[in-house]
C-alpha cells in the first residue's frame, strides 16, 4: 500500500484494505490530536474553497496545525464565477507552487479529478458538487467503527437527500466494500442517484423506502442529511420536498436502544433538537472524528507515516 503523494479525488479510488489501514492510522492519531506533534512541520496546506464551508475547511486547518504545519487559502464563495475548467486549471497551477497539498471544494462535479490531473502535489476533494465528499465518508466510517466496534454485519440507514447529497454518495460507495445491509430512505424525488445505487447493489443488499419508521427496528446506524436546497435546478421542485422528513423523539420509539444517529452537518430542520439529548445522537462526536481522520490522511499522503 502506498499513500505518499496520492490524490483523494474519489472514495472509489481506495480498496477496502486501504480504507481499513486509514482507519487504523486514524485511531492512532487520537492521542496525537490531544498532545500535538511536529510531524508535518514546514508543510503548507492550501484550501481552495469555491463553495461555502465551515467545518470541512476548519477541520483541515485544525488537522494540519495539530501536526505542526500551516495553511494558506481562500474561502470566498463569490469567486465561484470561475466556472470554466480552464480557469480552475490555471488556479491550480499557480497555487501548487505555494503548497504541499491542495484541498479543493468546488460546485462542479469532476472538479477535484480535473485539479488532480493538473497538480503535481496531492489534491484532496473536499466536495465536488453533488458528486462526492470522500474525506467525509472516511470520517463517517471511522465514527461507525469507533462507536459500534465494527462495520461488517451492521444495518445502516441513509435518510434524506440521497440525490443531491454528496456525503451519502461517497459513504454508500465506501460501505459497499463491507458486509452491510443498506436501507435508503428519501422522498421519491430525492432517491439515491442511479449511478450510485446501480454500482453498490452489485456488492451489497439495498432496500429503498420513503418512511424511516419501518426500518428503525433493524437499524444499527441512522445517517441523516439535509435537503441540499442549493443544488435544485428549480425552486418549485425544492418546494415539493421541503420539510417532508423530520426525525423527532417520537419517530424513534421503535429504534434499537443502541442505534446511533449521525449527520454530516449542517442540520436545518431534519433532526429535532430534542434528539440531541437522547443516547442515540453522535453528530457532534463526528466533528472531532473529522479532525483525527484528516490528520491521518495528511500524515499518509505527505509521507510522514508509511
Ligand atoms: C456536507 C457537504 O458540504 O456536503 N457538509 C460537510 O462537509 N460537513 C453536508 C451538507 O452540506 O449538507
Amino acid at each position: 500500500m502506498k499513500f505518499k503523494g496520492r490524490d483523494i479525488a474519489s472514495i472509489k479510488d481506495f480498496t477496502r484494505e486501504e480504507i481499513d489501514y486509514i482507519l487504523k492510522i486514524t485511531g492512532a492519531m487520537e492521542p496525537i490530536a490531544k498532545s500535538g506533534s511536529d510531524m508535518l512541520r514546514g508543510k503548507i496546506l492550501a484550501t481552495l474553497f469555491f463553495e461555502p464551508s465551515t467545518r470541512t475547511r476548519l477541520s483541515f486547518e485544525a488537522a494540519i496545525n495539530k501536526l505542526g504545519g500551516t495553511t494558506i487559502g481562500f474561502a470566498e464563495p463569490k469567486v465561484a464565477a470561475i466556472k470554466k475548467g480552464e480557469n480552475l486549471a490555471d488556479t491550480i497551477r499557480v497555487v501548487e507552487k505555494y503548497a504541499d497539498v491542495l484541498v479543493l471544494r468546488h460546485p462542479l462535479e469532476g472538479a477535484a479529478r480535473l485539479a488532480s490531473e493538473f497538480a503535481k502535489v496531492p489534491v484532496i476533494n473536499a466536495g465536488s458538487g453533488a458528486e462526492e465528499h470522500p474525506t467525509q465518508a472516511l470520517l463517517d466510517l471511522y465514527t461507525i467503527l469507533k462507536e459500534k466496534g465494527r462495520i461488517d454485519g451492521l444495518n445502516i440507514t441513509l435518510m434524506g437527500d440521497l440525490r443531491y447529497g454528496r456525503t451519502v454518495h461517497s459513504l454508500a460507495y465506501a460501505l459497499s466494500l463491507y458486509k452491510v445491509k443498506l436501507f435508503l430512505v428519501s422522498p421519491e424525488l430525492l432517491r439515491m442517484r442511479r449511478e450510485v445505487s446501480d454500482a453498490i447493489k452489485k456488492r451489497i443488499t439495498i432496500v429503498e423506502g420513503t418512511g424511516v419508521e419501518e426500518f428503525l427496528p433493524e437499524t444499527d446506524v441512522l445517517y441523516v442529511t439535509r435537503i441540499q436546497e442549493e443544488r435544485f435546478p428549480d425552486p418549485a421542485e425544492y418546494a415539493k420536498v421541503q420539510g417532508t422528513y423530520k426525525l423527532g423523539v417520537e419517530t424513534l420509539r421503535d429504534a434499537r436502544e443502541d442505534m446511533i444517529i449521525m449527520h454530516p452537518l449542517p442540520r436545518v430542520d431534519e433532526i429535532d433538537h430534542e434528539v440531541d439529548d437522547t443516547p442515540h445522537a453522535r453528530y457532534f462526536q463526528q466533528v472531532w472524528n473529522g479532525i483525527v481522520t484528516r490528520m491521518a490522511l495528511l500524515a499518509l499522503i505527505l509521507g510522514a507515516i508509511e
